[in-house]
């Protein structure tokens, strides 16, 4: 760590000349543009059918009293397994494509052209964007007196973070000291920062950001959408956010569904048609000074599992979270597959098993690395069981066949179940993360306000 500081602070220079320099003021200027229907080829009914939608779009926004939209994000299905969104970020802005993440609550990008990414999934020829600081007129290195820098290192206490700060407290120039995120795989390092970030139609100055100068095995920068103080709903102060994910069939395409970003007053209103399940708090949550890993994730309350009607026998102990975050289940927009515990996934797949009438595909399942997989060459139509999540509150919530039995090849000769384990076992946190790919052709809310998710199967494109 001692190395990686030093190597920090010597590209600390190369970011910003000179560090800390004073605010300077300067005019933002947002392009206005109409939205006009873009095909000219449009027939007139065609224009005021779209007009008309438009104008109940809006009518509905302004006739929604208290919480409302401020932002409508494209969100795209990415090969890697993930889903993007696009921020603009500084003044003036420059567009920053994230992973959108609900399992973490660090917002970081690929920073400065010295930034370098290990075993990283682009390809070399073609890196990700990287933000540029010092052509932003309103990017700031992060003080390390500011309490910002007391969520990122999770340390509220001003003299053990900040040793230089110890004698003149009052106007101590030390920087927040650079960051490192070890994830489930890969990393990402480097020095918070803040800027403006642009949301259409809300700018929000001072938003804390990571400035990161080294990742391995990250596809781009991270909007951690999680629970922690850091996260992008909680620096919004949003009352509630949702999304509907795409099917990774438009992988890398130009479809793109939409992240809507809420704020505004209190309100206990369930939108039409949705099942909600309380977000379960861990006993950490409600001490607002310091976080624990787990605690920034949305644990919700799984009660059974069924597969073909019949109950799989999960031990309580891995429904219900303990008081550190161990066991229980979470929901992941950043997991692509659905994570089940070895014990919880041994039950699955013998269901399986024991209901699928197709023959075992054993050579698939040991090079994709997921089991069970069968051949289904010569099938004209295939049928797997049903299977279905039970949420406390009553909520339910049946797959459609494709989000959890996928094919492996183009030969479409074999599928596998899409949900993995850690064969080791047991190990701590989560038992069971519902992956992204779980949730294709869900419409969720992440609704924050009332500390409930809810959802619905939707076609979202
Ligand atoms: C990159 O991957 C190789 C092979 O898996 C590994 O040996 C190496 O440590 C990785 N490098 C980083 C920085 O993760
Ligand atoms: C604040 O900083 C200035 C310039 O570095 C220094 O001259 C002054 O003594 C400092 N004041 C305090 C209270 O530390
Ligand atoms: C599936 O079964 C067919 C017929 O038995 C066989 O020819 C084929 O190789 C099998 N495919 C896989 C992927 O196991």
């Amino acid at each position: 760590m001692a190395s990686l500081y030093i190597l920090l602070l010597s590209l600390l220079s190369l970011l910003f000349l000179p560090i800390l320099s004073s605010p300077t003021t300067s005019s933002i200027i947002i392009p206005l543009k109409h939205n006009s229907p873009s095909s000219p080829s449009q027939s007139p009914y065609q224009k005021l059918n779209y007009l008309a939608s438009l104008s109940q779009h809006r009518a509905h926004h302004l006739k929604t009293p208290k919480i409302h939209p401020v932002s409508d994000t494209p969100l795209f299905p990415r090969s890697y397994g993930g889903y993007s969104i696009s921020l603009n970020i500084g003044t003036p802005s420059q567009t920053i494509p994230f992973v959108m993440d609900t399992g973490s609550d660090f917002v970081w990008l690929p920073c400065t052209r010295k930034y370098t990414c290990r075993n990283c999934t682009f390809p070399a020829t073609q890196p990700p964007p990287t933000f540029i600081p010092k052509q932003s007129s309103t990017s700031r290195v992060l003080g390390c007196l500011n309490k910002k820098c007391g969520w990122v290192h999770n340390n509220p206490d001003v003299h053990s973070r900040c040793a230089d700060c110890s004698t003149g407290v009052k106007n101590c120039t030390q920087i927040c000291p650079p960051y490192l995120i070890v994830y489930g795989s890969g990393s990402t390092g480097g020095i918070s920062i803040v800027d403006n970030l642009n949301l259409p139609g809300k700018r929000v100055p001072d938003f804390l950001l990571g400035c990161s100068l080294f990742s391995s095995r990250q596809p781009a920068g991270i909007a951690g959408f999680g629970r922690g103080p850091t996260s992008l709903p909680n620096q919004l102060g949003l009352k509630k956010f949702s999304y509907c994910l795409l099917s990774h069939k438009f992988d890398d395409s130009p479809e793109s569904s939409s992240l809507v970003l809420y704020t505004g007053k209190d309100s206990d209103t369930k939108t039409s048609k949705l099942s909600y399940t309380p977000m379960l708090k861990l006993p950490e949550i409600q001490d607002k000074q310091t976080f624990s890993t787990f605690s920034v994730y949305y644990y919700i309350g799984l009660r059974r599992i069924t597969v073909g009607g019949k109950k799989i026998k999960i031990p309580f102990k891995y429904l219900t979270p303990g008081p550190t975050g161990d066991g229980g289940t979470i929901v992941d927009s950043g997991s692509t597959f659905t994570f089940l515990t070895k014990n919880v996934h041994d039950l699955v797949v013998s269901a399986l098993i024991e209901q699928v009438k197709y023959k075992r595909a054993k050579f698939v399942e040991s090079v994709a690395g997921l089991r069970p997989c069968f051949n289904i060459s010569g099938y004209k139509t295939v049928n797997f069981p049903e299977m279905k999540f039970y949420f406390k509150g009553g909520a339910e919530m049946l797959l459609p066949t494709a989000n959890y039995f996928s094919f492996v090849s183009d030969d479409m000769e074999a599928v596998c179940l899409t949900m993995v384990t850690d064969e080791a076992g047991d190990s701590g946190g989560p038992a069971i993360i519902l992956g992204n790919y779980q949730l294709q052709n869900f419409y969720t809310e992440y609704d924050l306000g009332n500390e409930r998710f809810g959802f619905r199967q939707q076609l979202c494109l």
